[in-house]
């Protein structure tokens, strides 16, 4: 019965040509909330939220979202439901998808929101696992879109760019891995020694869409867009002194920023700390669109939250 609901699992759980056409509809999304106009068309629809680690963005843009769309949203945490007190994941996804239209769920490793899924009668998102952030690079590409092309045609604007990872081979690395591969462009990854982006996880078995240097500087030649993250994820928190000494020269500068293309733009999906992943100058400076990259959350979400239940509109 399960087999025909469609999750977003993973960035590959959707094709660039649904991806042309859920940019297309954030952009129509984006532009009526603009406009104070209504756009309901998740009226009566519930969307249950579980967080088993911290959240501003992913809480507020799919809670914000849904109701904007005329839905309703339950939130749910490992502490404060029966996830923390050992309930198994499959008895929770069995019990929470009779209740709700449609799951969101930030956990830890990727085995647990597949399990999720596999016994869901409804939509199952992921809102960042230690393998993947999937709607952080759907917000991330459509920025990059309204800054370089057009939404008309959204996917055109990404053939042949060049982006660069500095820092971390960790979920959103692993994520652009999964995008650059299927939208034509290639990412010029950079990580200290040991903390390697693994392919695999990805499921990639060629490297078109990849080039890694030992060098940041040297990832960060003629690239369209630099981007990073913190040093130490969610989940990591032991490692956190001797990622500091080993990410000294992971930070991304102005000196980055001055052998990237003369028009790239900085993108961080926050929170980011300050003279450690990224300088003060550069993340508050002319090129970043953080601001803009945090608020596209929200409009790519409703946007995929809409076509998840009610398909093409
Ligand atoms: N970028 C992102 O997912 O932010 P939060 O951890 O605040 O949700
Ligand atoms: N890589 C970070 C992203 C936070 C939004 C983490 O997993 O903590």
């Amino acid at each position: 019965m399960t087999e025909a609901i469609k999750h977003y699992l993973q960035f590959t759980d959707l094709s660039a040509n649904e991806y042309a056409y859920v940019f297309q509809r954030a952009a129509v999304i984006k532009k009526k909330f603009k406009a104070y106009e209504k756009h309901h068309t998740l009226a009566d629809r519930t969307l249950a939220m579980i967080f088993e680690k911290a959240s501003t963005r992913t809480r507020v843009s799919f809670e914000a979202g849904m109701y904007q769309l005329g839905g309703s949203v339950v939130n749910l945490t490992t502490g404060d439901s029966q996830l923390g007190r050992a309930e198994p994941i499959e008895d929770s996804a069995r019990v929470i998808s009779r209740m709700v239209d449609l799951v969101m769920i930030r956990t830890f490793g990727q085995d647990k929101i597949n399990s999720f899924a596999a016994n869901s009668r409804v939509p199952v998102i992921n809102g960042l696992t230690n393998e993947f952030h999937p709607c952080q690079i759907m917000a991330d590409l459509f920025t990059f879109i309204e800054q370089r092309g057009h939404t008309n045609h959204p996917l055109e604007c990404l053939k042949g760019k060049v982006v660069a990872w500095v820092g971390d081979g960790n979920n959103m690395a692993n994520t652009w891995l999964q995008a650059a591969d299927m939208l034509g462009f290639t990412v010029h990854v950079s990580t200290p020694s040991g903390y390697e982006v693994d392919p695999a996880i990805a499921g990639l078995t060629h490297s078109h869409g990849y080039k890694v240097f030992t060098n940041p500087m040297q990832a960060c030649e003629g690239a369209d867009l630099v981007t990073t993250d913190v040093w130490t994820s969610m989940g990591y928190e032991a490692e956190n002194e001797a990622r500091k000494k080993a990410f000294t020269d992971w930070c991304v500068d102005s000196n980055m920023m001055a052998v990237a293309k003369p028009n790239a733009l900085f993108m961080h999906c926050l929170p980011a700390h300050r003279g450690e992943e990224v300088s003060a100058d550069v993340i508050d400076g002319p090129q970043s669109v953080v601001w803009d990259e945090a608020e596209n959350r929200m409009h790519v979400q409703k946007a995929l939250m809409e076509y998840l239940l009610l398909g093409r509109q």
